[in-house]
């Protein structure tokens, strides 16, 4: 009897030990690239998601980049993953989407952006929304937006300014979210009863956060801000529904429109959840880039003097200083572009990209198991003292004469590849056009937060509080275009 009891306990040890051991030594004919697994199961999902406030390489990358080389293996929410901080590996990954490698988001991402969400979409669907999406954030689409997008900066700018105080991330993400939401829904932020954006707040926090679903941690605070905005998301659709002959010639239209063709291969489950995707990526992210430029140009009198120089220069040119900014003269604002550069090369918003290997790769001597998951790391290559001399400077004159075909295998703050991100020419829009209107018409004075967490995503844990006022010099001689919009 108790010999039984000990032969079990035998059995038991053995196999945990033996499990254990597998779960320390993958299998892999070949070579593993170097590096640890972690604990059963939890893997090194911890240390990944430890705070840091640093703008600097997360201490989990960086530690394991001494230790182990730019390539290493480690485990993130139960999954294997091999970690690329290689120029040459990230490059590879982004060349070879859809044939070895294919975009793949942890479980949690899927749970919080939909099954069917573009990130980890395949094949010709991918295609058929990227097309749908690119026809609304396209260059073509941008120069139509231009007098919107200059409107509603001047005129949220004038608003806060009447203010003691402003809370920049909350702001700017209000502006942008009221910009891209008319533009999808024709959702009007100002006047609907109904806060859309509000749930998205909740969201927000829980983002990169452990994905540990119970009351009271971010995560499930996360799910539960997605689903009151998914709901609303279908009422406002159903809505439109019910009334198909007030066009609005918006993202919804085009969906209505699609879903009734026949034989498509749209529904309204992929609808929505795209729907959601782009909301939140146009109105998170960009308002994350345009909080750290003015962070950053409140710490920089020098690079502040050099754009508002570039943007007075503009009015100066015009035969009318009070007209809208065109196409032309956004296009000719080459410091604003080296100061976004610079932004969003210092934000690392996104701080890694998730692939999948389809098959068994091999990279310089080291074997990617098929299956393995690869997660490029832009920080390591954004903050490359090889590539960016004393890269944690906000220093946006290094990008003066650099080489745009260098440049492209060292900047993938918005990816690479076939999956570069769509936003990309509508973030730039949105991030020039409001620095012209901001610093041709007033100044600021950074008032408390501005301090900045990443969990490994950029937060500003307590805002970032600004006082802003008209220039007084400016006043009567530009005013604000309001086209009675207010
Ligand atoms: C500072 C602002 C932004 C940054 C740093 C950023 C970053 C990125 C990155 C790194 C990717 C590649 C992800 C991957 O390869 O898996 C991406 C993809 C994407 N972004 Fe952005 N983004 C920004 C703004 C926006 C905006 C404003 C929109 C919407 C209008 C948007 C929509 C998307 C979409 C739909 C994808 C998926 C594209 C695909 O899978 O082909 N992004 N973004
Ligand atoms: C952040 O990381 C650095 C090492 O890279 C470490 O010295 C510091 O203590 C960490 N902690 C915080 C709170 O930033
Ligand atoms: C910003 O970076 C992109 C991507 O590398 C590059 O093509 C562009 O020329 C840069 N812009 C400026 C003004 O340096």
């Amino acid at each position: 009897m108790w010999l039984g009891h000990v032969g079990a306990l035998a059995v038991v040890v053995g196999v945990v030990v033996c499990w254990i051991y597998r779960w320390r030594n993958p299998r892999c004919d070949g070579k593993l690239p170097p590096g640890s697994m972690g604990l059963p199961l939890l893997g090194e999902t911890l240390q990944f998601f430890t705070p840091n406030t640093s703008h600097d390489i997360s201490p989990f990358v960086k530690e394991r980049m001494k230790k182990y080389g730019p390539i290493f293996r480690t485990s993130l929410v139960g999954r294997p993953v091999i970690v690329s901080t290689d120029p040459d590996l990230n490059y590879f990954v982004f060349q070879q989407e859809g044939h070895l490698f294919q975009s793949w988001y942890p479980d949690t991402f899927t749970e919080i952006f939909g099954q069917q969400n573009v990130g980890s979409l395949h094949g010709f669907m991918y295609k058929y929304l990227k097309n749908m999406v690119l026809n609304l954030f396209g260059p073509v689409s941008l120069q139509k937006m231009l007098p919107e997008v200059e409107n509603t900066a001047c005129r949220r700018l004038q608003q806060w300014s009447c203010q003691d105080m402003i809370e920049v991330k909350e702001e700017t993400a209000n502006m942008i979210f009221h910009l891209t939401a008319k533009k999808l829904i024709s959702y009007d932020s100002e006047s609907s009863s109904e806060n859309l954006r509000k749930s998205f707040i909740s969201f927000i926090r829980g983002l990169i956060s452990f994905p540990l679903d119970i009351p009271g941690t971010a995560y499930h605070d996360c799910l539960q801000g997605r689903k009151k905005a998914m709901r609303k998301l279908k009422n406002l659709l159903q809505e439109r529904r019910t009334m198909p002959k007030k066009q609005q010639n918006d993202f919804f239209d085009y969906v209505l429109e699609e879903l009734q063709k026949e034989g498509t291969i749209l529904t309204e489950a992929i609808a929505l959840d795209l729907m959601f995707v782009l909301l939140f990526a146009s109105f998170e992210t960009t308002s994350l880039a345009l909080t750290l430029a003015m962070k950053f140009l409140s710490d920089n009198p020098m690079a502040l003097k050099r754009l508002t120089e570039e943007h007075e220069a503009i009015i100066r040119k015009r035969e009318d200083a009070d007209s809208a900014l065109t196409w032309k003269e956004y296009k000719s604002m080459t410091f604003t572009f080296q100061v976004i550069n610079e932004t969003v090369r210092l934000a690392n918003i996104v701080p890694g990209i998730f692939r999948k290997a389809l098959r068994q790769i091999q990279f310089k001597g080291y074997t990617i198991p098929a299956g393995w998951a690869v997660m490029v790391c832009p920080p390591a290559v954004h903050l490359n003292p090889a590539k960016y001399e004393d890269p944690l400077t906000f220093n946006p004159w290094r990008w003066e004469g650099m080489e745009v075909h260098v440049a492209s295998k060292q900047f993938m703050a918005f990816g690479g590849g076939m999956r570069f991100c769509v936003g990309t020419d509508f973030t730039k829009v949105q991030m020039a056009v409001f620095l012209h209107c901001l610093v041709t018409r007033y100044r600021w004075q950074a008032i408390k937060g501005g301090n900045t967490v990443r969990t490994p995503g950029l937060q500003f844990p307590d805002g970032f509080h600004i006082q802003i006022w008209e220039k007084e010099l400016q006043k009567g001689k530009i005013h604000v275009h309001l086209d009675g919009q207010t």
